[in-house]
């Protein structure tokens, strides 16, 4: 927390003397272009071969707003400090957001790239809208919702995923989709996942690494529907550590290994979500919403 409020005084303080020096001798009055950005934010991944996903979010967001400055932010600070040592360097989104007021952009939608609104998505939440109490820093801040934010997003995506499916499987092959979870009530959210998969497609599961719900629900279902084959597939941004050490490796505790021990057959396929250009579509199309929107929630 401390080093937190050293780094927005040294922004806000920093700021000051740009709003107090940078006009002496100058008219700022000249500076007719508003500086607007948007600051892409995720948990992060260390995974090289994961960040195809997030190289694809900031392809296709340039394309889609080409006058707006794009940033990026990891709220994991393991993960920064891991990349850190590789010369890679992330900022997490307090030091992303005073790096822009810094540079004078007035106008900053943060966009949460996460899946759910968990209790990173609060976080994110929470530093916007200290951010926002300061009237002298950005001027108009406004935060973009994550990937299912509300019915019609989750209808979409659920849509998005079984089309997702690899063109081979065949009605009786199951699909296995595998969340992340959280002990966050937003949990929920992959609760009415499922149940709008099972409206769609019978044979098709979501399960969650740290939630709800598990593996062995999956299990009992292609029980009961005697499913002997399944595609594993990851439903995070990144195909990164779960989708390839806790889904598709070859150790006994993964998904993968477990199906196997049941008599399915799990066939791992190693795509993040934000691979999926149309699943893009919906977390810019939330970025298009704040943007336009005059509530910054
Ligand atoms: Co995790």
């Amino acid at each position: 927390m401390k080093k937190i409020l050293l780094v927005m005084v040294c922004a806000m303080f920093a700021n000051f003397l740009n709003a107090h020096c940078g006009g002496c001798g100058t008219s700022n009055k000249t500076e007719t272009k508003m500086k607007k950005a948007i600051l892409l934010v995720t948990f992060g991944t260390s995974e090289k071969s994961a960040r195809v996903s997030f190289e694809n979010i900031e392809k296709l967001a340039k394309k889609r707003f080409p006058n707006m400055e794009i940033r990026w932010a990891y709220t994991a600070k393991f993960i920064r400090k891991k990349l850190k040592k590789e010369g890679i360097i992330l900022d997490s989104p307090i030091l992303a957001l005073s790096k822009l007021a810094n540079e004078g952009y007035e106008s900053v939608i943060v966009q949460s790239l996460h899946t759910i609104p968990g209790s990173e998505f609060d976080e994110l939440s929470k530093t916007v809208a200290m951010f926002k109490h300061q009237k002298d820093n950005i001027a108009d801040i406004k935060i973009g919702k994550p990937l299912l934010a509300n019915y019609a997003n989750l209808d979409r995506v659920v849509d998005l995923m079984l089309q997702s499916a690899p063109k081979e499987r065949t009605k009786d092959e199951g699909l296995v989709f595998m969340g992340h979870g959280t002990h966050h009530y937003a949990n929920l959210i992959y609760v009415a996942f499922q149940a709008l998969l099972n409206d769609k497609d019978v044979n098709a599961f979501i399960g969650t690494v740290e939630g709800n719900p598990t593996l062995d629900d999956i299990i009992k279902k292609c029980k009961t529907n005697n499913i002997k084959k399944v595609y594993l597939i990851p439903f995070m941004s990144v195909a990164g550590d779960h989708a390839k050490n806790d889904m598709a490796s070859d150790e006994d505790d993964s998904w993968k290994s477990i199906l196997k021990k049941e008599g399915i057959l799990a066939i791992p396929i190693l795509k993040g979500t934000a691979e999926n250009d149309k699943i893009v579509d919906v977390w810019l199309d939330n970025c298009e919403k704040a943007m336009n929107s005059n509530h910054s929630h």
